[in-house]
């Protein structure tokens, strides 16, 4: 996935004043006034401009508001300095550029307060080839004391009036990334998260703001942001009686005021910023090529093809059951088994999940030869092995409890709360003694058993009580933040140390799905809910800012455990097949042409998977919209190779469906259309046929409304997954 390696930031030329500055990607541009003893402000942030576009433009509005002068505005920072003063008055002091180590370009003007000694640094980051410009600020304390923070947005950027729509993603567990769309109005529109841990529960981080009306996928301009920051957030857009909304996305300060003694200073998150004129999947295709090339852990390693053993088997883990699961998952073609929750806990055995988070010793009872013979094991089938671990947490009953009751997070005075099973404790990433330990985990792990190709990294509780045993007294308040900090500082040297690893961030489902994280993670887990049909609305959604690569999606059992819904597994297969790959089941309960189907569905997936994991995505037909179906489809960046998914997603008799133009082929381009995961009798009437990308996109081809099978295998479900390979 190579890209010209032209650097557009620049500079503006001779011709223009000397104080603006001109952030350029190949299809956007961000135009400031950085004109020395003047509020930094936006002149433009959307299409390309050209040097004589920028001499025309009239000037912009203050881009980093601070806290005092005009107090009625809403403010990106906010700040009491050392002698009690409220009041903070930023203008631009000097500009600087860089480069860094992954070849971005920094653009950084610096403010300073015209009286305290305190200092902010805005930067811009492009990358070479990609239309993303990250944002953030550095408050930098030269005062004489401590100054307190209670306000640090990371950016804040206004956006014409006009029919704007917001779309952002809804949700909690089982339910994770339904879309929701509505016109921004007067008032205040605001998306956060206050769990501590979990921060793609309920709301997520990230937002599509369509310029022109009701958002559409592949027409109309849309500025997408997205929050690179795990913990706790606050995405607001103030709609007052100007011609600006205004948006400002930074860590949530609510009960986090941050105390900077002289000579500190803060980083805040950077606020992913893409503009494009292909709609939301435009938007989204420009989060997707960056992401994987410089935010995802291995963003360009193909991920293998797993069977985790949760829904399986649960917590009933033993050596033949782990066994078998891995011999099947060889026989279907799965290059990886994935051993989840059960395996540890020798004084206390997690039997159940009320026990025995942070003993991370096998227990001997239900694995007598231990993880090593789990290991031979999956060699011997030739299938890769991974691990669950939730190294974050621990339960009263435990050993690690028994011996570090004072690393767990709870308030002075109280019995701390618990959560899942009664007795779940979140343990406090601001110790540094607990980083240590968490390292550890995962080290020891990675050391005694260096043949793990993957972890599952879990994290199913919320802070549950304010109050670090660690901190003292003055710092309270710094918890949510210093937590994050010490699972970054923790996951840092765990990724120095072990690379190789693929890891899968998991938060109670789908909890950690954010661009803070994936740094760290291979991949993340998009929700406990399986059900194939509710996938198709949480994918959508997940899609708007995650590429397919970083999506795990399983085919799980019917009826499904959390729907009780029963679908056939084509279906389930052509759904789990538009993101990685896997299975959540015991193979064990299926019938031997589930298996097939399954074993043809992995072959098939193979085949494309390099098109789905590393192509870029085009959503046809939204199942948000009611049509009865819904589509998208990925596509090479040469654009020789596509795979198509369409999906039924409701059946009446008589139904009418539209037909789906297709997006993104080259329109003179001859592409040959081959069905995959076939179960019908007959080939579709287009099967081997070849069209121009022009056709495809103009006119589509038509999915018939159901499958042609043996009359006692029809069922309510049809889908399709086409390739289309150019000739
Ligand atoms: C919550 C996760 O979301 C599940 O996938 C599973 O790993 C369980 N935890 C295990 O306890």
């Amino acid at each position: 996935m190579k890209y010209p390696a032209t650097l557009l930031f620049m500079f503006c030329a001779a011709s223009l004043s000397a104080e603006t500055l001109h952030v350029a990607t190949p299809a956007s541009s961000l135009v400031l006034d950085a004109t020395p003893g003047q509020k930094l402000s936006l002149v433009h942030y959307g299409t390309p401009v050209s040097d004589a576009d920028i001499a025309g433009l009239g000037s912009g509005l203050d881009t980093y508001p601070a806290y005092g002068i005009n107090p009625e505005r809403e403010a990106a920072l906010s700040i009491t300095h050392a002698d009690g003063s409220m009041s903070t008055d930023l203008v631009v002091k000097s500009t600087a550029k860089s480069t860094d180590a992954d070849g971005a370009e920094i653009l950084t003007v610096t403010l300073a307060d015209t009286f305290y000694p305190v200092e902010v640094d805005v930067n811009y980051r492009t990358y070479p080839g990609e239309n993303i410009i990250e944002t953030w600020s550095e408050i930098r304390n030269n005062e004489k004391g401590a100054i307190t923070l209670s306000r640090f947005m990371s950016a804040s950027l206004p956006v014409r009036m006009g029919d704007v729509w917001l779309s952002s993603l809804y949700g909690s567990w089982a339910n994770e990334a339904k879309v929701e769309e509505r016109p921004l109005t007067h008032g205040v529109t605001m998306i956060k998260n206050k769990d501590g841990v979990r921060n793609s529960h309920t709301a997520h981080a990230e937002v599509m703001l369509s310029l022109d009306g009701k958002p559409r996928e592949n027409t109309g301009r849309v500025i997408g942001a997205a929050l690179e920051y795990p913990g706790n957030y606050k995405i607001m857009i103030d709609t007052d009686d100007s011609d600006y909304h205004r948006l400002f996305a930074g860590i949530n300060e609510e009960n986090s005021a941050y105390t900077l003694k002289k000579g500190e200073s803060f980083a805040t998150p950077p606020l992913a910023l893409t503009y494009s004129n292909e709609g939301l999947s435009g938007a989204s295709r420009n989060f997707h090529r960056w992401g994987r090339k410089h935010r995802l852990h291995a963003g360009d390693t193909p991920r293998k093809i797993l069977l985790n053993s949760w829904e399986g088997v649960y917590f009933d883990i033993d050596e033949p059951t782990m066994d078998g699961m891995m011999a099947d998952i060889a026989y279907m073609g799965g290059e990886l088994f994935v051993m989840d929750d059960g395996w540890f806990g020798v004084k206390y055995p997690r039997a159940t999940d009320n026990a025995a988070l942070g003993d991370w010793t096998v227990d001997t009872r239900k694995l007598p030869n231990g993880i090593n013979s789990l290991l031979d094991a999956a060699e011997r089938h030739g299938v890769k092995f991974g691990i669950w671990i939730e190294p974050e947490m621990t339960n009263t009953v435990s050993e690690l409890y028994d011996k570090h009751p004072e690393y767990v997070i709870k308030a002075p005075n109280r019995k701390p709360t618990t959560g899942r099973g009664g007795t779940q404790l979140v343990l406090d990433m601001a110790n540094p003694k607990v980083q240590d330990l968490v390292f550890e985990v995962v080290d020891t792990l990675m050391r005694k058993y260096p043949r793990i190709d993957y972890i599952k990294w879990d994290a199913n509780a919320p802070i549950m009580d304010h109050g670090s045993q660690y901190l003292t007294a003055d710092r309270q308040s710094h918890l949510y933040i210093d937590f994050h900090r010490g699972l970054i500082k923790t996951l840092e040297r765990i990724r120095e140390a072990h690379p190789d690893v693929t890891i899968q961030a998991c938060a109670s489902g789908g909890g950690r799905a954010n661009w803070g994280i994936l740094p760290w993670f291979d991949e993340f887990w998009t929700s406990d809910n399986n059900d194939a049909l509710q996938r198709i609305y949480m994918q959508w959604g997940t899609s708007y800012f995650f590429p397919a690569i970083a999506m795990a999606s399983h085919i799980s059992a019917a009826p499904n455990h959390q729907t009780f819904r029963s679908i056939p597994v084509k279906f389930r297969a052509d759904v789990a097949m538009s993101g990685r790959l896997g299975l959540e089941l015991q193979p064990k309960n299926m019938t031997e042409e589930e298996r097939d189907i399954c074993r043809r569905a992995i072959a098939d997936y193979k085949n494309v998977r390099h098109i789905v994991q590393f192509g870029d995505i085009y959503r046809l037909l939204s199942p948000y919209d009611g049509k009865g179906a819904a589509s998208l489809m990925y596509i090479t960046p040469e654009k020789d190779d596509a795979v198509f998914f369409w999906w039924k997603t409701e059946t009446f008799m008589n139904q009418q469906l539209p037909r789906i133009p297709m997006a993104g082929l080259d329109p003179d381009a001859t592409y040959i259309v081959t069905e995959l995961n076939r179960i019908d009798n007959e080939p579709l009437p287009f099967e081997g046929k070849a069209f121009s990308g022009r056709f495809l996109m103009d006119r589509g081809l038509d999915m018939p409304l159901t499958h042609k099978v043996d009359y006692h295998k029809n069922t309510d479900y049809s889908s399709r997954v086409l390739r289309l390979t150019r000739q």
